[in-house]
């Protein structure tokens, strides 16, 4: 058994909550998950170590510690004071709801010392907005990380504009230490980067799909046959530089075009109307709502393929 490098607290215990503690424990964290709901506690417990075993038997166990030896690192607590006291680095993974955001917040305020970094999951709230009035407001940062963690390794890392630059720099490095892939933003804005480019792919899809241009089952294939297979290599930016002699001729070639092709994209389309229910509708025939359960596994075990495959490639 190796010595643990020290204690990171896990506030809430769902989906992200355990990957966290996964990805914490493999890389000789000890780790401590608290949730309100004890029932959550025990369950991610159980729930981790199936999914310990399971990337074993894949062949995607991180870090250079046997699965018992992980599962002796992570354990639970109904008392919040014990996941948070004498940790140097504390992840919240509550629900994504404001009010709640704030509250957890300003309990984690009242116990942390004036060393913790105070970490966030939030996908959509930057820092500055539950923080504020906090006394250890300057410790408060959101590191986002992408569903599923284990297989999908970025994480947005965004400072408040009074978090402390060593809270931000401590928080990169345990990042990288995990093996995550942190990526730093450089100032707050609203659904950070993944989320901000997600959407709008998701809204230009729709207008597509509303506007009757393709179906959903085509539209996914432009996706999944065409720009997924690099994207999951090469960013758009590098896409540019690689299509043509380099960026700067990259521009002079399409950027004219681009630039007015995007000018024809329409208004932003809200999600109701028409056009919104025949999407809902396509979808559901597609994959109807009783197999979503099947083809998550599904999705699943493809993302482990990939993410195999890119390891054994770097
Ligand atoms: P979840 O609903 O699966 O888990 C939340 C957990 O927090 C539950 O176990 C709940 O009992 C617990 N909880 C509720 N109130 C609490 C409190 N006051 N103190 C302690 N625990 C409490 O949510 P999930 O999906 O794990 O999301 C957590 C955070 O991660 C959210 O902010 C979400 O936006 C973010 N996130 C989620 C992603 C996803 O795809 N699910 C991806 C990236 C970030």
């Amino acid at each position: 058994m190796s010595e643990s490098k020290g204690k990171i607290g896990i506030i809430g215990s769902g989906l992200i909550g355990r990957s966290w503690s996964m990805l914490f424990a493999a890389a000789g964290y000890k780790v401590v998950i608290y949730d309100i709901d004890a029932n959550q506690v025990s369950s991610a417990l159980e729930g981790v170590r199936e999914q310990l075993k399971d990337l074993e038997k894949s062949g995607l166990l991180r870090g250079k510690l046997s699965v018992d030896e992980q599962l002796q690192l992570i354990s639970g607590t109904n008392k919040f004071e014990d996941c948070v006291k004498g940790a140097k680095y504390i992840q919240e993974c509550t629900p994504e709801n404001f009010e709640l955001k704030k509250k957890v917040f300003q309990q984690l305020d009242q116990l942390a010392d004036d060393h913790t970094v105070l970490a966030s999951s939030t996908s959509s709230m930057p820092a500055s907005t539950f923080s504020e009035d906090l006394k250890h407001r300057s410790q408060v940062i959101v590191a986002h990380p992408t569903n599923p963690p284990f297989y999908c390794p970025l994480t947005e890392v965004v400072p408040a504009p009074w978090t402390k630059p060593e809270v931000t720099t401590a928080t990169m490095s345990i990042m990288k230490e995990i093996g995550q892939v942190a990526v730093l933003l450089k100032k707050e804005v609203l659904g950070f980067a993944l989320n901000r480019i997600q959407y709008s792919i998701v809204q230009e899809c729709r207008r597509l799909v509303s506007n009757d241009v393709i179906s959903v089952e085509d539209l996914d294939k432009v996706m999944t046959e065409g720009l997924g297979m690099r994207y999951a290599f090469i960013g758009p930016m590098e896409t540019c530089h690689l299509n043509a002699e380099g960026m700067a001729n990259y521009s002079e070639r399409y950027g004219e075009m681009i630039y007015r092709i995007t000018e024809t994209f329409g208004p932003n389309p809200k999600w109701e109307g028409p056009g919104h229910e025949k999407i809902i509708q396509e979808m559901n025939e597609q994959i109807p709502l009783d197999t979503l359960a099947e083809r998550r596994r599904w999705r699943d075990a493809r993302l482990t393929a990939l993410a195999k495959l890119k390891r054994e490639m770097e």
